[in-house]
């Protein structure tokens, strides 16, 4: 077998695979095209993948992309909703990725038991990523790892959780990234700094509308803003 892989990854799924527990066989849910999974077992990094897929289509597309490339002993394409076709402690790792996080937390509260035992989460949510933060803490899981990908002029974040209760971050935390803020993550000023100036021209349009829902997204927003701002403060003047 190769050793280089045998699919090039974006930066936002090499930095998933980057987060996957190695040695351990893994399950990509939602894998469309298979990448990460043939990826991850081309390179050796895990010895076996579950790739689930809802959809025929995406399914057919990986159960062929693995046939092709001979790797049907070591990569199953399942399909199926969610984690609902895996078995408990069939893997160690479970990877969410590219899906909003209303999907996500829908998929991990429909199979807990399956989520319970999991050594490891991988997850990069497209949107609502406090939210998503903020579910894992209420479920006894805690962040291990936060990574922020580029590509192009769009950011990514990508997380990995495991089980065990720690405390609930503090509200910025929550909305910036407990550890993408410790470790004063090299692509933060910049995301944020981004992330201000699409809030701020929100905020100007929101300006012109007097409904009581566009008053109170402008309070969130103002509040947000706040926050974010005070961990630019913060990052611009606390030394490394
Ligand atoms: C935008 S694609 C992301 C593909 C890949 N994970 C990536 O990050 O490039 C989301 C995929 O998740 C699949 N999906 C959505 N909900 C799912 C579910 N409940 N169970 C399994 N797959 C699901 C969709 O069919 C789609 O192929």
């Amino acid at each position: 077998m190769q050793n280089d892989g045998l699919v090039k990854l974006t930066p936002r799924l090499k930095a998933v695979a980057g987060l996957v527990l190695p040695g351990q066989p893994m399950a990509d849910i939602g894998s469309d095209h298979g990448y990460l999974p043939l990826y991850l077992v081309s390179k050796g990094i895990v010895p076996s993948a579950i790739a689930v897929e809802v959809r025929q289509g995406p399914w057919a597309k990986a159960d062929h992309q693995v046939r092709l490339h001979g790797l049907e002993r070591k990569i199953e394409v399942r399909l199926g909703d969610g984690l609902k076709p895996l078995k408990p402690g069939e893997v160690a790792t479970a990877a969410l990725a590219g899906m909003g996080t209303q999907t996500m937390i829908k998929i991990l509260t429909e199979s807990m038991p399956i989520v319970n035992r999991l050594k490891r989460l991988v997850l990069q949510p497209m949107a609502e990523i406090p939210v998503l933060r903020e579910w894992l803490y209420r479920h006894h899981f805690h962040l291990t790892h936060e990574e922020l990908v580029r590509e192009g002029d769009r950011y990514y974040v990508v997380m990995a959780a495991g089980l065990g209760h720690k405390p609930m971050p503090s509200v910025t935390e929550l909305e910036v990234g407990p550890l993408l803020i410790a470790n004063r993550h090299p692509l933060l000023v910049p995301y944020l700094a981004k992330t201000i100036r699409q809030d701020e021209q929100v905020l100007l349009e929101l300006k012109n509308i007097t409904t009581e829902k566009a008053v109170r997204q402008q309070q969130l927003l103002e509040k947000r803003l706040e926050e974010l701002k005070e961990v630019m403060t913060w990052l611009s003047c606390a030394k490394p």
